[in-house]
């Protein structure tokens, strides 16, 4: 099968139809590129006019193990015969309970551990704040600029990647500060690492808990280890372990937001084993159910709710969902996927690096395993962002049969499934660097 190959350029006639009838009756969201599918395995995406394109979005980093993986669509298949719903926070299954003790050992932290399930990221953020207030009944919660924890209105407040996510949606949840993040590329004190000893974390003791964000009223500090919307900022060494230290010796419980990073796709099974931080409440979705919808909020079971009816929903552990995550976790164990993620990701890295050197608009190369992301400025002197030479390259990808994903003010972000053969990663990066040069013609 040769990959990509473009028959009618996209949109097609059958595309153009689709996408018509969908801005006529579907809320606006997020939608970036006018690509329709009509089918999707592996790294293929098939559009309904029969193009075949390369995925190096993975649906937002939810197929991880790849569109259509053979387990997972059997084990849905599987379970949606026996069940399809039995309230899982009424009544009781065995594939819920079966992945609760699964995500409780592969999650680190020693202990016993309980997991609080949802149906996305931001409604496992949710159940984080409620035990974090629950447990510590604190308030306040710390946060960084450039993070994405979700748009439902409690999340939100934590939320801030975009200005427009949050613009006419006050008042959120109260509480809420917000820190600058380790984003060395644009330093917001325009100082260098190491010589900086981490001042952008030494300043929460430093100065904000001595103002506006007192300690004794902290219930915890929400984090991702590399931040995804925000532009797949990677932090430096020893920066996640500095804030893991001031969370512990303030008691501020540390909740590792991994609904993005986790699941292998930096190379590690979660993006803060790159640190030795331990985190107390870790939350997961996005490619736990391989597309399936479910959230997931892992803690010791010391800071489970004390009783009953405190938090719950009517979907959370769907039994499809959980069947589908088992096979998931199943994949990635059997299949290697999170070594594989490490080793193709210093190829990506690599093939990226000699594009940043050949292109004046790529400021910046970053990124962690198969969780990669190129900055473009107009020119790598100033470091001007430039979000018109990103859209332009992604449009002219898609067209050309590479399916890309923006992040940040004008990154885009590389995160195919940690599957791909290493040829279609390869033709992809081809159709990439022939989209570079047309640009910077
Ligand atoms: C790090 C992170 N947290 C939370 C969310 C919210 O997840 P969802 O869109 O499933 O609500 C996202 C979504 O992109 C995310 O990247």
């Amino acid at each position: 099968m040769k990959v990509p190959d473009i028959k009618v350029t996209p949109p097609g006639p059958k595309a153009r139809e689709i996408v018509e009838r969908d801005r006529t009756f579907v809320a606006t969201t997020t939608k970036s590129a006018p690509i329709v599918v009509k089918k999707a395995h592996g790294s293929v995406v098939e559009d309904v006019d029969g193009n075949l394109l390369v995925d190096f979005s993975s649906g937002i980093s939810v197929v991880n193990v790849g569109h259509t993986h053979p387990k997972v669509v059997e084990a849905i298949s599987k379970q949606a015969a026996d069940f399809t719903h039995f309230a899982g926070t009424d009544f009781y299954y065995d594939v819920q309970a079966r992945l609760a003790e699964r995500l409780g050992k592969i999650v680190p932290g020693k202990g016993p551990k309980k997991v609080f399930f949802g149906n996305s990221g931001a409604e496992a953020n949710e159940a984080a704040i409620k035990v974090a207030k629950a447990h510590t009944k604190r308030q306040m919660f710390l946060a960084f600029l450039g993070a994405f924890h979700g748009r439902t209105m409690g999340v939100l407040s934590l939320t801030a990647s975009k200005a427009k996510q949050r613009q006419g949606f006050f008042p959120m949840m109260p509480g809420a500060v917000h820190v600058p993040y380790a984003y060395c590329y644009r330093c917001p004190y325009q100082l260098t690492y190491p010589s900086c000893d981490l001042y952008c974390a030494n300043i929460i003791e430093d100065v904000y808990m001595k103002t506006v964000a007192p300690p004794e009223d902290v219930a915890g500090i929400f984090v991702e280890p590399v931040q995804g919307e925000g532009g797949y900022v990677v932090p430096p060494p020893g920066w996640m372990d500095r804030i893991a230290k001031i969370a512990k010796d303030n008691d501020i419980l540390l909740i590792d937001d991994e609904v993005q990073s986790g699941l292998g796709r930096t190379g590690k099974m979660w993006a803060i084993e790159h640190s030795k931080a331990v985190p107390d409440i870790l939350t997961i979705a996005k490619s736990l159910g391989s597309g399936i919808p479910i959230g997931a909020a892992v803690f010791p079971a010391e800071l489970d709710f004390r009783e009953k009816g405190r938090h719950s929903n009517t979907f959370g552990g769907n039994p499809v969902a959980c069947a589908a995550s088992i096979a998931t976790l199943d994949a990635i164990e059997e299949e290697g996927l999170v070594a594989r993620s490490a080793k193709l990701g210093e190829h990506l890295a690599k093939r990226l690096d000699e594009m940043q050197a050949r292109y004046e608009f790529i400021g910046d190369r970053r990124g962690l395993g198969l969780m990669q992301a190129t900055e473009f400025v107009t020119d790598k002197a100033t470091k001007k962002a430039d979000p018109k030479i990103r859209d332009r390259i992604e449009e002219d990808a898609y067209k050309h049969g590479l399916i890309l994903l923006p992040c940040g003010e004008s990154s885009i972000r590389y995160i195919p499934a940690l599957n791909i053969p290493r040829d279609v990663l390869d033709a992809g990066l081809d159709v990439l660097e022939q989209c570079f040069r047309r640009a910077a013609a």
